[in-house]
């Protein structure tokens, strides 16, 4: 019976739709440095260790263009402030950086002496939210 089907196929994407809800639900889009945004004069390490980076999350880094910018490197390059030729160098203003794999990722300012004065971000991405306490 055709309704019987189609009861089915409800049945079926309901439930779908429940066993990938709470993944879509913990993606979190983190505005880096909250309402200081990417500045001068912000503690991210402080401020990364307030939260909890999952894959599928997003960083979004908000700026003036006119003072920064967003260079992603590799950690020892992070360590010393080092803008390697390779290094992925984002220039919008609101750069929106996907979280697409479990690690570690590096994010300075590559503009004056802003990252060797503290404009930089070290996170760690967890493959899964641990659970809740
Ligand atoms: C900085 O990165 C460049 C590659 O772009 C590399 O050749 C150089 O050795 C690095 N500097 C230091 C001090 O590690």
């Amino acid at each position: 019976m055709a309704s019987k089907q189609m009861l089915v196929v409800a049945i079926a994407v309901a439930a779908l739709i429940v066993a990938f809800l709470p993944g879509l639900a913990v993606a979190t889009e983190h505005v880096v440095g909250d309402d200081k945004g990417w500045a001068l004069y912000v503690d991210y390490t402080a401020w990364a260790e307030t939260k909890q980076f999952v894959v599928g999350d997003m960083l979004v880094f908000e700026y003036g263009i006119s003072s920064h910018n967003v260079v992603e490197v590799s950690g020892p390059d992070f360590l010393i402030c080092n803008q390697t030729d390779n290094a992925v160098v984002r220039t919008s203003g609101e750069d929106r950086v996907v979280l697409d794999k479990a690690g570690r990722r590096w994010f300075f300012c590559g503009i004056d002496n802003n990252c060797e004065n503290g404009v930089k971000l070290k996170i760690t991405v967890l493959e899964t939210a641990p659970p809740a306490p």
